[in-house]
C-alpha cells in the first residue's frame, strides 16, 4: 500500500520492483547535479571581484549617467550598490589623499565638489582591470577608441569617470 502511494508520485521505497529503484537512482542523479550547480554558484561568488566606480561631476552635468551605466551593464558588470551625492571638502580631499602632493590637487578637489557624483560598486570577474580597460586612459587623448573617456572626456581632470586601480584603493 505504501509502495503504491509512493509510485503514484514517482517515488519508491525500493521494495516492490526494479522500476522505482531506477527512479530513485534518477532522483539521486538530479540531487547530485543540483549540489554541483550550487557548488559552481558558490565558486563564482567567491571569484567575483568588486571595484569602486564614480561618475564624476562632468559626466553627471553632461547627462551621461545612463550611457555610462549601460556601458558597464553591456560589458557584463553587475551594480552591487549605487548612490548619487555631492562630496564634501573632507570627502573629496580624503578620496584623493594619495595625490595631495601633486600640483593639481586643489583644483581636482574643487572639481569633484562642483556637482553631484554617482558612486557605484561594480561586480564582475576581474572587475578592477576590466573597469579600467572600459574607462580608458586618464588622458582622453591617450584613451583607446570606444572607451568611456575617448568618447566623452574633455581633459585629464574632466574625464567623466573614476575607477579604483587596486584592491586597497
Ligand atoms: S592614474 O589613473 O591614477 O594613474 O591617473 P593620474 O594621471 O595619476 O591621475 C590621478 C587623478 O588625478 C587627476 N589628474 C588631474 N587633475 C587635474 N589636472 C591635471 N593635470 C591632472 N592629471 C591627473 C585625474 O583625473 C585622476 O583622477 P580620476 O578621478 O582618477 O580620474
Amino acid at each position: 500500500m505504501e509502495g503504491e502511494v509512493f509510485r503514484t508520485h514517482g517515488f519508491s521505497t525500493g521494495m516492490r520492483n526494479s522500476r522505482p529503484r531506477s527512479q530513485a537512482a534518477q532522483l539521486t542523479k538530479i540531487l547530485n547535479l543540483l549540489q554541483f550547480n550550487a557548488a559552481i554558484s558558490r565558486y563564482k561568488e567567491f571569484t567575483m571581484q568588486r571595484t569602486l566606480s564614480m561618475i564624476e561631476p562632468d559626466g553627471v552635468a553632461k547627462g551621461l549617467i545612463g550611457d555610462v551605466i549601460k556601458t558597464f551593464m553591456d560589458a557584463g558588470f553587475r551594480i552591487a550598490a549605487m548612490k548619487m551625492k555631492k562630496l564634501s571638502q573632507a570627502e573629496a580631499e580624503g578620496f584623493y589623499a594619495v595625490h595631495k602632493e601633486r600640483p593639481f590637487f586643489g583644483e581636482l578637489v574643487e572639481f569633484m565638489m562642483s556637482g553631484p557624483v554617482v558612486i557605484m560598486v561594480l561586480e564582475a570577474d576581474d572587475a578592477i582591470r576590466r573597469n579600467r580597460e572600459i574607462m580608458g586612459a586618464t588622458d582622453p587623448k591617450e584613451a583607446a577608441e570606444g572607451t568611456i573617456r575617448a568618447k566623452w572626456a574633455s581633459s585629464k581632470q574632466n574625464n567623466i569617470v573614476h575607477g579604483s586601480d587596486a584592491e586597497d584603493t
